[in-house]
């Protein structure tokens, strides 16, 4: 490393993309780094509104933690804006956290990222950047997008003052997890960061070195870590299809699977996390870096590899499937008229994300098969609901589902009960008390293992839970 490099500071950090990356991740740095300055930028008029605004019950994202953050440091040393060129003109330091979804037309389409988002940030870096800009990919990008966003920032007519431009690229994935995404983001496993320039690197590592300790950031070359962050999403989806899969044989043997993940989990190869079989893995991550994985090997000719990745997400689409079909057939086959309530419907507790939650595909199944929904949800609002169940045709299937705010009220005349996330608050509820107020003979469909079996008289209630072939 030169001399006269080392010695640059990061003083200005600009954030392209407030949303569930973008936003905690630059709470966190603007909380451990008093001296620089971090500008959260967004198209998103309202969603800018909602980051400033006073009322924390409006804050784009719920994450526990994020509300203290944004009291101490917002307007101090973290900031949000609709003002993209004026911000992205004094930055040292620019991410891009836009979001990335998969294709749903043209070439890759169904499987390879789209890349639009970030190709229009890495137009906007090269034309209002000053001299010298560190660019961090920040958003999950198919492997060698790095190379796509320097031919970008490269390709524009780029100088200033009569010198050209110059960008550093650098891959630094996001490991967190929502809803513990405050407590990741101040305690990783680890920080990795992809790149070869010396000097960029370690302007991005010192940053983190203010709160993470040095041997938890590692340095690899650009490829290698944007890989390393498809593969970890990869393998931790895997290890959820793998416990559902074996949580159908539970059901037809007779075996638990919280026993079967218990026994496994205590081998410390494998170990004890991701063990815990549920209605199906959601989130925005999980499915699209799976069909990333798999698109790539496609494209270097791997097909078996290609079939081997694709089989964790047809074996997550059909362990949905089989849900929402038992729950059928344990009703006498037919939920015409039925009423059904649904605990729960953000993709795992602690979040208000509905992103490719179990919740979707198993409501639309259930409203398909004649059902009548009320569906209690502490943190997503209506109008998210209403978005994500539309059917294929786009015909909005309101008259179907309600939305209630008090549990009670959803257990009112329903013939049975779906638990699909697990809110603390669902392991609290009196079942006695409820069945009650429900239709006989009534059901409690237990997908997220939180119902305690002793605290229910199967006299009043049938009781199913995922993966435990002790009651069937
Ligand atoms: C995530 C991650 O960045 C990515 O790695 C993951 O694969 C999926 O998307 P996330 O923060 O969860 O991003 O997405 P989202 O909450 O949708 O936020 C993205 C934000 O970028 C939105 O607020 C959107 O308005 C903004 N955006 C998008 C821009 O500001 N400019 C654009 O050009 C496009
Ligand atoms: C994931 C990765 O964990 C994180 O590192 C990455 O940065 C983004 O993607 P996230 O999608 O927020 O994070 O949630 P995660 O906790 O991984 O859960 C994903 C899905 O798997 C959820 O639907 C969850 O309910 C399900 N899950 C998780 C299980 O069904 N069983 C488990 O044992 C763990």
């Amino acid at each position: 490393m030169k001399n006269s490099e080392i010695n640059i500071k990061i003083k200005r950090i600009c954030c392209i993309g407030a949303g569930y990356v973008g936003g905690p991740t630059m709470a966190v740095i603007a909380k451990n780094c008093p001296n620089i300055r971090v500008d959260v930028v967004d198209i998103n008029l309202d969603k800018i509104k909602n980051w400033n605004s006073d009322n924390y019950e409006l804050l784009p994202v719920f994450e526990p933690g994020l509300v203290d953050i944004i009291k101490n440091c917002r307007g101090k040393n973290l900031f949000f804006s609709n003002d993209i060129k004026g911000i992205i003109q004094k930055a040292d330091m620019i991410f891009i956290s836009v979001n990335t979804p998969t294709k749903t037309k043209g070439f890759g389409k169904g499987k390879a990222s789209d890349l639009k988002w970030v190709e229009s940030s890495a137009r906007q870096v090269a034309k209002y950047s000053k001299d010298h800009t560190i660019v961090v990919e920040k958003s999950t990008l198919p492997v060698r997008t790095a190379e796509v966003i320097k031919s970008i920032l490269e390709s524009e007519n780029n100088s200033i003052n009569g010198k050209s431009k110059k960008f550093d690229v650098l891959s630094n994935p996001e490991f967190l997890s929502e809803g513990t995404a405050i407590r990741d983001l101040e305690n990783p496993d680890r920080v990795l960061i992809g790149g070869d320039n010396d000097y960029a690197v370690q302007a991005l590592s010192s940053i983190y070195q203010e709160w993470v300790p040095i041997d938890k950031i590692l340095h690899t070359n650009v490829w290698s870590s944007e890989l390393a962050k498809l593969t970890s999403n990869a393998f931790l989806a895997q290890r959820i299809s793998s416990i559902n899969s074996i949580s159908a044989i539970c059901e037809a043997t007779g075996a638990d699977i919280r026993e079967v993940s218990r026994a496994i989990g205590s081998d410390k190869r494998i170990g004890s996390k991701f063990l815990d079989s549920g209605p199906g893995f959601g989130g925005s991550c999980f499915k699209k870096d799976i069909l990333n994985l798999v698109y790539l090997a496609e494209y270097f000719g791997l097909p078996e590899v290609a079939d081997f990745w694709e089989g964790v997400v047809r074996l997550n689409k059909w362990h949905q499937n089989r849900i929402s079909q038992l729950i059928t057939r344990k009703l006498f086959g037919t939920l015409a008229d039925k009423k059904i309530a649904i605990l729960g419907f953000a993709f795992k507790a602690n979040t208000n994300d509905t992103r490719e939650s179990a919740a979707i595909q198993i409501c639309k199944d259930l409203i398909e098969e004649g059902a009548i929904l009320s569906i209690h949800d502490p943190k997503v609002k209506k109008a998210q609901i209403i978005k994500d169940l539309h059917n294929e045709n786009k015909i909005l299937l309101n008259t179907k589902w309600e939305k209630f705010d008090e549990i009670e009220t959803t257990f009112k005349d329903a013939d049975a009960v779906v638990i699909l996330t697990e809110w603390e608050e669902y392991s609290n509820i009196d079942w006695e008390e409820m069945s009650i107020m429900m239709r006989k003979p009534a059901w409690i469909f237990d997908t997220r293992s939180i119902v305690d079996i002793k605290k229910i008289n199967t006299k009043n209630l049938n009781f199913w839970q995922i993966g435990n072939g002790t009651l069937s």
